[in-house]
């Protein structure tokens, strides 16, 4: 990601922007955007608006005006990620879009899937459920942590393929390590042997600037709820055109065998504003300009990881050019104390760090440490860091 203006140069973000807009405990250090977004008031505002016009007539809402504005939401998202909006279905949630993959793609016994050690957990356990029980092999490139560069990542999933590999499954942000992941490359690789390619690209919308049908993939997965800003319950699942009459919803309802739209922009009775709000959120961040934005939580990123860094002396995730607006950092042995790196410790850390010192960040075992996660948006200030950096448990 290109360098941006100097975080200090904030003027109109942190806590100017987190006053006038978020609905945020004050005096709090919130560094997790990235667990569960953040959603500002303009925003929350839309999704009530379209939730009192459902009110006024239900019926005449469900039957004749959602429709239309699903349908016109995703035409503005596809703008949004450089797709199409007939080529893209909205979904509650990156959980749900995964789902919908892997359960409308059926494979053999002996059949591989390729993913990365870096993988959610939440589609590890999908994968699990949907392709063990039928004889799949599920393989996990190892990929290094800390990794040095796109190289490292290139030849870990090279190395994983077999000719029994169908389907590769790549982040395109990593959650427990923060990486950007060179997806157009890796999807690459996987063309060249003619394997299918699914990313969840959690993250990605807000964070990076997306053209999807760019990357050669097959299915692209994204939240709308966490860097575009929507409101909770806000994904979607983006389908090459030859993919989509194959794919189907976890939930069938009526729309079932008429079509892509048909079957995901109805998945039955429940509060469909916060994909009607998905505009909204776009608008929000383009008052102030995406490009403004990106590059100024990039930087304030860098600005963050080195001052932590300075104080703890451990270890970065990634080089810079693989962050985002996400990093984690390793947590030195005054904060990782001497349990076991594992989720239970982790837990009891993070819970310590809001209890003590009211900062909100995720804290992951990995590769036999424990990480802390850091996240930077419009809200956030230097001053949210050097909290952190600071914290010495009572
Ligand atoms: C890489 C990745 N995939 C999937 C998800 C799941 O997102 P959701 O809870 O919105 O389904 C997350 C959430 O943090 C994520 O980081």
């Amino acid at each position: 990601m290109a360098e941006g203006p100097a975080a200090s140069d904030s003027r109109g973000f942190g806590r100017a922007v987190r006053d006038a807009f978020f609905l945020l405990e004050s005096g709090a250090a919130i560094v997790n955007h990235g667990s569960f977004g953040a959603t500002p008031r303009p925003v929350l505002a839309a999704a009530e608006e379209w939730r009192r016009r459902m009110e006024a007539q239900p019926d005449r809402f469900m039957r004749t005006e959602l429709p239309p504005a699903i349908r016109a939401a995703a035409e503005m998202l596809g703008r949004f990620i450089g797709a199409r909006g007939e080529d893209l279905v909205f979904v509650d949630n990156a959980t749900t879009g995964v789902n919908a993959v892997i359960g409308s793609f059926p494979l053999a016994a002996g059949d591989e899937v390729l993913t990365t050690t870096h993988v959610y957990g939440a589609v590890r356990n999908a994968l699990n459920r949907h392709y063990r029980p039928a004889g799949v092999r599920i393989v996990e490139a190892e990929v290094p942590f800390p990794v040095s560069g796109e190289e490292e990542i290139l030849a870990a999933v090279a190395a994983g393929f077999s000719p029994r590999t169908r389907l590769l499954i790549i982040d395109h942000v990593t959650s427990p390590t923060a990486l950007i992941f060179p997806v157009a490359r890796l999807a690459a690789l996987a063309r060249e042997r003619g394997v299918a390619v699914l990313v969840d690209g959690a993250h990605a919308p807000g964070m990076i600037d997306l053209d999807v049908p760019a990357l050669g993939v097959d299915w692209y997965v994204g939240n709308c709820h966490k860097w575009l800003m929507a409101p909770k319950s806000a994904g979607f699942l983006w389908a090459a055109p030859e993919r989509q009459a194959a794919l189907h919803p976890p939930v069938i309802s009526h729309g079932y065998g008429h079509g892509f739209h048909a079957e995901f922009d109805w998945t039955g009775t429940h509060d469909y504003s916060p994909w009607l709000a998905v505009p909204a959120a776009i608008e929000f961040g383009a008052a102030f300009g995406w490009d403004i934005i990106r590059r100024r939580n990039h930087a304030l990123l860098l600005e963050a990881v080195t001052l932590i860094n300075a104080a703890w002396w451990t270890a970065i995730g990634g080089p810079p050019a693989l962050l985002g607006t996400m990093a984690t950092i390793r947590l030195p042995p005054a904060l990782a104390g001497d349990g076991p790196a594992d989720f239970a410790h982790a837990r009891a850390i993070r819970d310590r760090l809001w209890a003590e010192a009211r900062i909100e960040a995720p804290v992951t075992p990995f590769a036999g440490a424990l990480w802390v996660r850091i996240s930077a948006h419009i809200y956030n200030e230097l001053d949210d860091y050097r909290r952190l950096a600071a914290y010495s448990p009572a």
